[in-house]
């Protein structure tokens, strides 16, 4: 079974991650499409930053859910299988896909990396903590819990290299995806047709995404799972009106029983 799974925001919803577009995407009345831009960025690095560091903190405290789980079984249960996920957040990997079985198409919000040059940092322990936060640090052996000063929930990060500010390791309107990730997903294309592509918890406001549903799935099963309509809900060759965390462990069983022959 050859299998294409397309993710985005409401796959990590139940997990209480807000959506992008949903009624709690907003964040401090601020419409989330116009602080995860360039311009935000330039114009208020403090506040684009603050957005991000209390999303990383929301992560961290969040646990993946069914959804999550459901995939990650169908990744280990299928040899031929790519997750594409919008979702910047570590939930799929959580939740056990391995790196090579998925592409985070909009980067990773705990990568932090230079605005400038190419200096990038994946260790969580080096990224910037939320304001407000405790960190803990050791002393004399023993660990203890200080709060960050408001001096340093101030900080804008700068690049050790180059002194330029440091931004969250994600992709912003506007930017091009990657080229090494995007040549991931073309080369699963074209390693054949998928039997099934699974689109779930997305808009797909995004041409790319729309395009991937329907050339991966050309001669197999388009399933959409979302409780709204979207742009690809017709040309889904089954529609599943629900959560995901609800659909996902379901349709997977379904897959993993028949093997994808007879959805
Ligand atoms: P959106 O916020 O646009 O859409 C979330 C989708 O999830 C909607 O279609 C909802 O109907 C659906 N949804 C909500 N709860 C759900 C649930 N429990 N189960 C299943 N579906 C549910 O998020 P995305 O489509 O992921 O990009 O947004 C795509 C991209 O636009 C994001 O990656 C981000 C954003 O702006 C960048 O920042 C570049």
């Amino acid at each position: 079974m050859r299998v294409l799974v397309l993710t985005g925001a409401g796959v990590s919803a139940e997990s209480g991650i807000p959506t992008f577009r949903g009624k709690d995407g907003y964040w401090r009345n601020l419409d989330p499409a116009k602080l995860a831009t360039p311009e935000a960025f330039a114009r208020d690095p403090q506040l684009v930053w603050d957005w991000y560091r209390e999303r990383r903190q929301r992560i961290r405290n969040a646990q993946p859910n069914a959804a999550h789980e459901a995939i990650a079984r169908l990744a280990q249960r299928t040899d031929d299988f790519l997750l594409v996920t919008q979702n910047v957040d570590d939930l799929h990997a959580r939740a056990g896909v391995a790196q090579e079985k998925m592409v985070q198409i909009h980067g990773d919000i705990f990568v932090t990396r230079c605005s400038r040059c190419d200096f990038s940092n994946g260790d969580r322990g080096g990224s910037p903590e939320p304001p407000g936060t405790h960190v803990v640090e050791p002393t004399n052996g023993r660990l203890r819990s200080i709060a960050a000063t408001s001096m340093q929930q101030k900080k804008i990060p700068r690049c050790p290299g180059c002194e330029a500010f440091l931004r969250p390791g994600v992709v912003w309107f506007g930017e091009q995806l990657p080229q090494s990730k995007l040549q991931r997903v073309e080369d699963f294309l074209d390693g054949g047709a998928c039997d099934v592509v699974i689109v779930a918890g997305t808009t797909a406001t995004f041409g790319y995404i729309t395009d991937w549903a329907l050339r991966g799935s050309r001669y197999g099963e388009l399933i959409e799972v979302n409780p709204e309509e979207t742009s690809l809900s017709r040309f889904a060759t089954r529609l599943v009106r629900e959560p995901a965390a609800n659909a996902l462990p379901r349709i997977v069983n379904e897959l993993i029983a028949c093997g994808g022959t007879k959805l």
